[in-house]
């Protein structure tokens, strides 16, 4: 039997929750994986908000009778697609470029997903999972124009370890 409209908006929230839960994990993942303190903060506090988002999708689950359902989402398959190549960075200077490069492609991933979850309940005529869903995109965004300029900052980093004095710049010749 087909599910019905709610069944669907329902299903769509758990996805969304299991999507939190599973980047919850990531960043948690990317805390541990750097001994920078700059990039420990900012994750650290992108974790306080994950969790948040995380709370606030579950109320929602709850008001309308039902629960997170501990299942898997598409955005979780393809989370696990990229914490393959989590660990395949060349050295601490990618490393630290490349999860942040991972963070910021993640809010965007959660902002397409949140676009879908705004304009489905919002079809079906439930527009308070059409707010919350954009107050979580909007936070997803504001992530992520956070964590941007960090990219460069620490993709300059990586002139400290190679050979030769930092700050030389290569002579090119052609
Ligand atoms: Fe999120």
């Amino acid at each position: 039997m087909a599910e019905n409209a709610k069944e669907r908006l329902i299903r769509y929230l758990q996805d969304a929750h299991a999507a939190e839960t599973g980047i919850d994990d990531v960043i948690k993942g990317f805390i541990d994986d750097t001994d920078d303190p700059n990039i420990k903060a900012v994750f650290q506090q992108h974790r306080i908000e994950t969790q948040s988002q995380a709370q606030r999708l579950e109320a929602r689950l709850k008001a309308l009778g039902a629960d997170p359902s501990g299942g898997k989402g598409f955005l979780n398959m393809v989370l696990a697609r990229m914490s393959e190549i989590m660990h395949g960075a060349h050295d601490e200077y990618d490393k630290n470029t490349q999860n942040l490069i991972k963070a910021y492609s993640i809010e965007h991933l959660e902002r397409g997903m949140y676009e879908s979850l705004i304009a489905y309940s919002s079809v079906v005529g439930d527009d308070v999972t059409a707010a919350l869903g954009r107050q979580i995109q909007a936070e997803e965004e504001a992530t992520a124009q956070k964590l941007f300029p960090l990219i460069q900052q620490y993709a300059k980093t990586a002139l400290a370890g190679t050979e030769g004095l930092a700050g030389n710049r290569i002579a090119y010749t052609a």
